[in-house]
């Protein structure tokens, strides 16, 4: 099918109730993946290093002022066996995620991790992908320069209006700060993934369109969307009443991914774990709609549990190795190979580049 993608049209296939007109847009998304990027999924063996953070996102569970929440920082001498765990099973990537810190000792600490695991991994070295949140430029630039080479930094939404009835209004929440983030990920070198939650209180399909069009005009290399899901220890938990049926979050995030891939074929495009905690099988399903990245979680069992930013997150309480391998029967079942040993970079960077 041939697609123009206009807000009015972007909103017309978001709202698409016909199943087999769904189903197209998905087979030509998959196709299109296949011709732009290949069939491979790429894996990043997910670190969840603290959550500890200084922000009060009104959706999060690890938000600062939650206070039912035990909070942990992972150690370096427990970071780097998940880093040689996720280079032994040839993940090929990692990704450390945590709160957003601006203290200089945990700056500090993740640029001595980067050097270390550059360490482990020096012949076909590990792809390391950090979501830190916002800092100045001058650390991602050290991060950048110790190893580091892509970074997401979600946009959460691309409408200011709605980035401010999902975050306090003060300085620390400012979406011209987030702005100005992304722009200065891009000149410190890395790879920029962002990405927004679907189905949030008060958004519309016309919320969505206008998200996958700032993806387009700002260029993005890397995307990571998913379901929004409600937290009962947040603030945006009162206006649960709002919100449309889960199944219907997972169909809007697998429609918004498959439109992605149409719009920006060469990028990278994760299929997300809060998919996962909707369906069982919702990240192979967005895989078979677009994307191409999955982020196995390598949090050490014992803390993985107190990284919730939502409720129920699938995978708490399995250890690594079984998450990661009943996640390769799945794609094994559905005859997706695995980009072993390889770092899947953005092959949209590299044009651009
Ligand atoms: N539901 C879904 N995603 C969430 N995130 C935070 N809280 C929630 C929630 N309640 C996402 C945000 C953030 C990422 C790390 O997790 O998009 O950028
Ligand atoms: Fe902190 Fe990120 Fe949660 Fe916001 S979404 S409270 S920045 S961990």
């Amino acid at each position: 099918m041939k697609y123009n993608f206009t807000k009015e049209n972007i909103i017309k296939l978001l709202e698409e109730n016909d199943q087999n007109r769904v189903q197209q847009l998905y087979d030509d998304a998959f196709r299109t993946k296949i011709d732009n990027v290949g069939n491979k999924v790429y894996l990043r063996g997910l670190v969840e290093i603290t959550n500890i953070c200084r922000k009060n996102c009104l959706y999060c569970g690890i938000r600062r002022d939650n206070p039912s929440n035990d909070r942990y920082e992972i150690d370096i001498e427990d970071v780097i066996p998940a880093a040689r765990f996720a280079y032994e099973q040839g993940y090929g990537s990692m990704v450390i995620q945590g709160g957003e810190r601006h203290d200089k000792k945990f700056r500090d600490k993740i640029t001595s991790i980067l050097k270390e695991v550059r360490k482990i991994s020096s012949e076909s070295p590990l792809g390391i992908t950090l979501s830190l949140g916002e800092q100045p430029f001058d650390v991602y630039q050290e991060w950048f320069e110790a190893g580091a080479h892509r970074y997401l930094l979600r946009i959460e939404s691309s409408t200011q209006e709605l980035f401010e009835k999902i975050h306090p209004v003060d300085e620390s929440h400012s979406f011209q700060t987030r702005l100005t983030a992304l722009e200065d990920l891009r000149r410190a070198g890395y790879q920029v993934g962002t990405g927004v939650m679907i189905g949030l209180p008060f958004q519309t399909l016309g919320h969505l369109a206008d998200d996958l069009l700032f993806f387009k005009s700002f260029d993005i290399d890397m995307c990571g969307m998913g379901p929004y899901l409600e937290h009962s220890q947040t603030p945006l938990y009162q206006y649960k009443d709002l919100l449309i049926p889960k199944e219907e979050r997972l169909e809007l995030s697998l429609k918004m991914v498959a439109i992605l891939r149409l719009m920006m074929p060469k990028i990278n495009i994760a299929a997300t774990t809060a998919m996962q905690s909707i369906d069982p099988a919702g990240r192979e399903k967005a895989i078979l709609a677009g994307a191409n990245v999955i982020m196995p979680n390598l949090t050490l069992t014992e803390v993985r549990g107190d990284y919730s930013i939502y409720e129920n997150k699938p995978g708490v309480g399995e250890d690594a190795s079984i998450t990661s391998s009943s996640l390769e029967r799945m794609l094994q079942n559905a005859g997706i190979p695995i980009g072993y040993n390889e770092w899947g970079d953005s092959l949209h960077f590299k044009d651009r580049k």
